[in-house]
């Protein structure tokens, strides 16, 4: 069940020129809310009239040992510029936690699970690869970003499986997009997980339907309330219209209309 929370921030650290990671806590020491991997949070971004709303951040990854939750940010405007200024100490308003989350397999640990990551949507793969490596299951990672500098959480990626990179100017990983990387060729995957621009989760959809491969995607639609009432985040589906943040974000290719 959601809840309206105060988090503390425990660190804010600048990972790049555009991107922060955020680490919080409760004030109380009480445990935080369970949350699954492809959940989100909505922020309340105080201290300008432009970030009335708040703002979604998917769960990049919960510390269970420090009761943390860590929230991967790329500064692209008002709202995430603030978060990324955050000091330690600050508290923070937190609804959470929200929308469905992805599919963990049951069993059959031999299955090859590939979780793609682009840009700022490599945020809820790190958690995914967590829990899925909690549940015995060894994942694949495939991250793509622009240049080298904007690959993030290389090593804590590490720690859950294999990892694969694309740039697009070719200084790290593979030259090119993450749907032109080798491992594509190399392995034959059972279920893709994927967050990232919606091109690009296009083209992975495309790929997964000709190969039969069973995909779930993240969007990243552009949302208000972040619980099913502003409707300002409707997605068409084959069911007809739904809400990413409340029937979502995490939907499988079958049932969106991007593929035949
Ligand atoms: C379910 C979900 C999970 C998300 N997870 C993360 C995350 O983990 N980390 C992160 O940094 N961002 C994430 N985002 C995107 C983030 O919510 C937006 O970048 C943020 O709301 C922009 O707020 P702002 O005030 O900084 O920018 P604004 O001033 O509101 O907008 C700046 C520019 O960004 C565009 N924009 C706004 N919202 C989005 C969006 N959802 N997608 C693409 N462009 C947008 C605007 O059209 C505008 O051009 C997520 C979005 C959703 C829906
Ligand atoms: S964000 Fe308001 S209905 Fe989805």
């Amino acid at each position: 069940m959601k809840k309206m929370l105060d988090l503390v921030v425990t660190q804010n650290n600048q990972l790049n020129q555009s991107y922060c990671l955020i680490k919080l806590t409760t004030t109380d020491n009480s445990p935080l809310p369970e949350m699954f991997p492809g959940q989100f949070v909505e922020v309340k971004v105080d201290g300008s009239p432009k970030t009335y709303l708040r703002r979604p951040i998917s769960v990049n990854y919960i510390d269970k040992s420090k009761n943390e939750l860590w929230l991967l940010i790329q500064a692209i405007g008002d709202g995430t510029r603030k978060m990324c200024a955050y000091k330690t100490g600050d508290i923070v308003n937190l609804l959470l936690p929200l929308g469905n989350s992805f599919t963990i397999p049951d069993e059959n640990k031999a299955q090859e699970l590939l979780l793609i990551g682009g840009g700022v949507g490599t945020a809820p793969m790190l958690y995914l690869g967590s829990c899925l490596k909690e549940k015995g299951f060894k994942p694949t990672f495939l991250l793509g970003a622009r240049s080298k500098g904007d690959l993030l959480q290389l090593k804590d990626f590490a720690q859950y499986g294999e990892v694969f990179c694309t740039t697009e100017d070719g200084s790290f990983g593979e030259k090119g997009y993450v749907t032109d990387h080798s491992v594509l060729k190399n392995t034959r995957f059972s279920s893709i997980y994927t967050c990232g621009p919606k091109p690009m989760m296009m083209a992975i959809a495309r790929y997964a339907k000709e190969n039969k491969i069973n995909c779930e995607v993240s969007l990243e639609n552009v949302m208000a309330c972040g619980f099913g009432v502003c409707l300002c985040c409707v997605e068409k589906t084959r069911e007809g219209n739904v809400c990413v943040c409340t029937d979502g974000p995490v939907f499988n290719i079958e049932k969106l209309t991007w593929t035949n």
